[in-house]
């Protein structure tokens, strides 16, 4: 049952791996009194090369694991999901949702605002880069929120469904990455793209080769932004609007979130150690039932 009047009830935020982590961090630094329960959906990640549909059944059964464990709001920290599913699942579910998609477009146009400011008005505006999933680039989620934050902006897109299974397999730094993260930017520098938002919640773990080489190849710095933050930031919005109760008592700091996957590569428990610091708990293994 949604608890959504039970202001210490936690937060529950899913993905369909790894990738949402990249929230979850932001939201335990953004919202320290709150607990967080994180659903992995591994045993059918990667989403982003499913169809709608598919994408649409997977959401449900992660929101619904989720709301029977008493979650007071949900947090789909997957572009692919919220590209798709947002808002069927607003009108299905009677708590607050909150997606990635908005957020990011929103931190890519800010990004976009300062560079222009910075380079002065005889510049061009830069266009904005997105790299998503094919799930995420072909929905034009990232178009749409743009163009609902400014019809100045220009926006080009490019699928890169390779990095999911990069960043799953924890293949963050070498050769393979570098020539699969080359292969996905060099289109969208060529096509004018002068600010770079990660619109998939796995790519901020290949931040640092993305950076890189979008460097490399535009020939100066593209500012790189991603959707964590100001997802964390629109959660603690709601909370400060009065329509979502933030937590009343404290909760001790490692036993803050918990970790659900559906099924356990070897690799999710380290890399969220990797990525969260050492108080990562174990994560557990979940049924989901319906597959
Ligand atoms: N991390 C997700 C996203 O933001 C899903 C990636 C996938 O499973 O393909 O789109």
């Amino acid at each position: 049952m949604p608890n959504a009047l039970d202001p210490d009830a936690p937060l529950g935020v899913f993905d369909s791996g790894l990738g949402g982590l990249t929230v979850a961090r932001a939201m335990l630094v953004t919202l320290p009194a709150e607990r967080i329960v994180y659903l992995g959906d591994t045993a059918r990640v990667p989403y982003g090369t499913r169809s709608a549909q598919t994408v649409i059944r997977y959401a449900r059964t992660c929101s619904r694991v989720l709301i029977d464990r008493g979650v007071k709001a949900l947090v789909i920290a997957c572009n692919t999901v919220s590209a798709v599913a947002l808002e069927l699942l607003r009108a299905e579910l009677d708590l607050p949702i909150v997606g990635v998609v908005q957020p990011g477009a929103r931190a890519a146009v800010a990004a976009a605002e300062a560079m222009a400011a910075l380079n002065g008005a005889h510049e061009r505006l830069p266009k904005i880069g997105v790299l998503g999933t094919l799930g995420t680039i072909n929905s034009g989620a990232y178009p749409r929120a743009v163009a609902q934050l400014s019809t100045r902006l220009e926006v080009v897109a490019e699928p890169a469904p390779l990095l999911v299974p990069l960043v799953e397999e924890g293949w963050l730094e070498g050769q393979v990455p570098e020539l699969a993260v080359e292969r996905y930017v060099t289109p969208l520098i060529r096509a004018g793209a002068g600010v770079i938002v990660l619109g998939c919640t796995h790519y901020p773990l290949l931040r640092n080769v993305i950076e890189r080489v979008a460097a490399r190849v535009a020939g100066r710095d593209v500012p790189v932004v991603d959707s964590a933050e100001a997802t964390a930031r629109e959660v603690l919005e709601l909370q400060q609007s009065g329509r979502l109760p933030p937590a009343v008592h404290a909760t001790p700091a490692d036993r803050r979130l918990e970790l659900l996957v559906t099924d356990l590569p070897n690799s999710f428990s380290s890399a969220a150690e990797r990525f969260l610091g050492a108080d990562a708990p174990e994560a557990s293994q979940i049924d989901l039932k319906v597959i």
